[in-house]
């Protein structure tokens, strides 16, 4: 396995053929799957995979200097393509999220998706963007070391409308930031809505659940939704509420109040009280253990927080299994079926456009 690593004293004239992919495995019709390494100056790690733009491993330090490796995931590309997967760590796309019926008109069009999760559409369709292997470019940028994914999703793939040209740029910075920058552009009115589903366990992947990180949230709204997880079309506030995280709170503190209704558990999108696209702070998770902090930065108006409700005994990386509530997922983003909301943020792609999006993962420790 070939790690790319800059010269971190001096910072001289970096070594650029020394980023390369190592073959990680290959899909079920035998394309090659290939693995990407990058580390910073501080020893920080993250480890992707070409199939769905997987961020499959990324070693954080903690408050003593012990690295740990903080997201789920698998250790062979039968698992990635299986089933069982969650969409672990991987880009999603075209459209994060649900859109009811899987139905949705531009300029009136009327459209129809696959129904992955009936009676809705959720996280692009059967076969979405965590199920096809990206065009992989690594290099030095400034800030970091950069690997940019590409893809072309083609006409009416899914259901969707327009030939879709994907970028997804994740760089490496020397101060512990992982930046994840998305574009696209179409040839037809399309809708697009990408984010990064990273399941995040600050302990350590497969050690325990998250019900002791401390949660903080810069959103005072929410999108309530029916028992399909579609929302009503209200914003409603979170003051009073289990969904408050305006000040920082025990994930565990109020999620029983979810349990026998759906989701089971936190699966809200909230409205962040940011909404002019600036990149500004969302989140901050910390988990008081071993003392790592995750502040989560966007110019994206929603983000879902997702508990792991639908974790069930997941035989992860290096033999860990993972339970309900093993990690916690900060899906910046926009509302779920947005297209059919009109009082909802837009995410309708013309043509000539360019979707330009940006989330920050930051990690310290405190
Ligand atoms: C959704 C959940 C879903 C999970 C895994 C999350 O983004 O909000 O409802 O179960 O993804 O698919």
């Amino acid at each position: 396995m070939l790690i790319a690593k800059k010269n971190c004293k001096g910072h001289q004239e970096m070594d650029k053929t020394s980023i390369q992919g190592s073959f990680f495995g290959r899909t079920s019709e035998g394309i090659p799957v290939e693995e990407y390494t990058l580390v910073n100056c501080n020893g920080m790690l993250v480890r992707f995979i070409t199939l769905g733009g997987v961020i499959r491993e990324l070693h954080t330090p903690g408050r003593k200097g012990t690295f740990t490796d903080v997201v789920l995931g698998f250790d062979s590309v039968a698992e990635y393509e299986g089933s069982d997967n969650p969409y672990f760590g991987s880009i999603v796309g075209r459209y994060a999220n649900r859109i009811a019926q899987g139905k949705f008109s531009i300029d009136d069009e009327n459209y129809t998706l696959a129904r992955n999760q009936p009676p809705n559409s959720l996280h692009g369709g059967f076969r979405s963007f965590k199920d096809v292997v990206w065009k992989a470019i690594a290099r030095y940028s400034s800030p970091g070391q950069a690997i940019t994914f590409k893809y072309k999703s083609h006409d009416g793939e899914e259901g969707y409308p327009g030939n879709l040209s994907v970028t997804v740029t994740y760089t490496l910075t020397d101060k512990n930031e992982l930046k994840i920058e998305y574009t696209a552009t179409t040839d037809k009115p399309t809708i697009v809505n990408l984010t990064n589903h990273s399941y995040f366990n600050l302990s350590g992947a497969g050690a325990g659940d998250i019900l002791n990180h401390v949660l903080m949230l810069l959103a005072d709204k929410y999108t309530p939704v029916d028992d399909t997880l579609i929302p009503t079309g209200e914003i409603a506030p979170v003051e009073d509420t289990s969904l408050d995280f305006t000040a920082s709170t025990r994930i565990g503190a109020r999620i029983d109040q979810f349990v026998n209704t759906p989701p089971a558990g936190y699966d809200h999108n909230y409205v962040l009280n940011s909404q002019d696209g600036s990149l500004a702070l969302a989140a901050q998770a910390y988990e008081p253990n071993f003392g790592r902090l995750m502040e989560v930065f966007t110019t994206e108006p929603g983000i879902q927080l997702y508990t792991g409700n639908l974790l069930d005994r997941i035989k992860g990386k290096n033999g860990m299994t993972y339970l309900k509530n093993g990690a916690l997922c900060l899906e910046c983003q926009h509302y779920p079926d947005s297209p059919n909301n009109s009082n909802f943020p837009s995410t309708v792609l013309r043509v000539g456009e360019q979707y330009r999006e940006t989330t920050i993962y930051k990690f310290s420790t405190k």
